[in-house]
């Protein structure tokens, strides 16, 4: 599974890259605001310097042509970016034009396998079911990446499920394990699934070993 992180701040990114676990970004209204700043073509642009996987870049408009050219002005800043629509009735229409136009889309805002078959079938090269939204409602949001992987498989459906609003480690497991193609994973995630405390005691304990063992190498005082 694929790894890709969930943030528009680029010393995150660039920490992620160096670790060489970094499969790409998703962007989104709500983290472009955290971070701020800088217009939001700056921000994908430098994004796409650090990764040549595939960097999701959101459109805001609710009518088509707007839709259209967010898309295709996005598609122009690199060409790894995926141009990220909402589901809608106007969101499959865009998916399915750009689709056609050779831009690649990620269908957001996934809830029911329902609406990744539509999004899928529209044309969208990835399209992004969110687990930790449905939970937060108290319903199973991988049953969602379950159904949607089960399907696509059997029909041979091309595109790949992004499992997103991923809340902590276990979600992470949970989709791999349910056939999600991708994860979009928050950093404090990321860096909650590199820490184990045996790890980190282990570590410890190796230091303090090994400190041992060179006093033990000095020469004694006579
Ligand atoms: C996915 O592409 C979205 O940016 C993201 O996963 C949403 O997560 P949230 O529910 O934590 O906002």
């Amino acid at each position: 599974m694929k790894l890709f992180l969930d943030t528009a701040d680029i010393d995150e990114i660039r920490v992620v890259a160096r670790w060489g676990v970094l499969d790409g970004v998703t962007t989104n209204p709500s983290l472009f605001a955290k971070v701020g700043g800088r217009s939001y073509d700056d921000v994908l642009r430098e994004i796409c310097t650090i990764t040549s996987g595939p960097v999701s870049a959101e459109v805001v408009a609710d009518d088509l042509e707007g839709m259209l050219a967010q898309g295709r002005h996005f598609a122009t800043l690199a060409p790894n970016i995926v141009v990220k629509v909402a589901m809608s009735e106007t969101g499959l229409e865009a998916i399915s034009r750009l689709a056609e136009e050779g831009i690649r889309t990620n269908c957001t805002l996934i809830f029911t396998a329902n609406q990744g078959l539509l999004a899928a079938k529209a044309g969208a090269s990835l399209v992004s079911p969110f687990v930790g939204r449905l939970d937060d409602i108290n319903q199973d949001g991988m049953i969602v990446i379950r159904e949607l992987a089960e399907i696509f498989a059997l029909y041979e459906i091309d595109s790949e499920i992004i499992s997103a609003s991923i809340r902590n480690p276990l979600h992470v497991t949970q989709s791999a394990l349910a056939g999600a193609h991708i994860a979009t994973v928050p950093f404090k995630v990321l860096q909650q699934m590199v820490h184990h405390p045996l790890t980190d005691k282990g570590i410890e304990q190796f230091k303090a070993d090994w400190a041992k063992a060179q006093a033990g190498l000095a020469p004694k005082a006579s």
